[in-house]
């Protein structure tokens, strides 16, 4: 199981999650990382969802149309966009 590790304002909160399981969606849910977690349209549109991969980026898939349309530059600098991805290995997330 993916061992999710997320900074944010100095804290840091780390919990196992399911295979394939996507933090937008959880936080829907009122489970981890709710309610630390910043996120609004959890389709692609809004970033208000951008994290900056610290650790695990070699797992993700390449950015999809909308990471690059949201993210534009700061893809380069390890940013993506939460809803859009679909956990499988062990990941370090840092949001703002
Ligand atoms: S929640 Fe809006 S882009 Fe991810």
């Amino acid at each position: 199981m993916p061992t999710v590790t997320f900074h944010k304002h100095g804290q840091t909160y780390q919990e196992e999650v399911q295979p394939r399981a996507n933090l937008v969606v959880r936080a829907g849910i009122k489970a981890f990382p709710y309610p630390h977690l910043k996120y609004e349209c959890g389709m692609g549109k809004c970033a208000k969802c951008a994290t900056r991969v610290i650790s695990g980026a070699e797992h993700l898939p390449p950015p999809n149309w909308k990471e690059k349309k949201q993210l534009g530059d700061r893809l380069e600098q390890g940013w993506r966009l939460t809803c859009q991805l679909w956990l499988e290995h062990d990941i370090e997330l840092e949001q703002e």
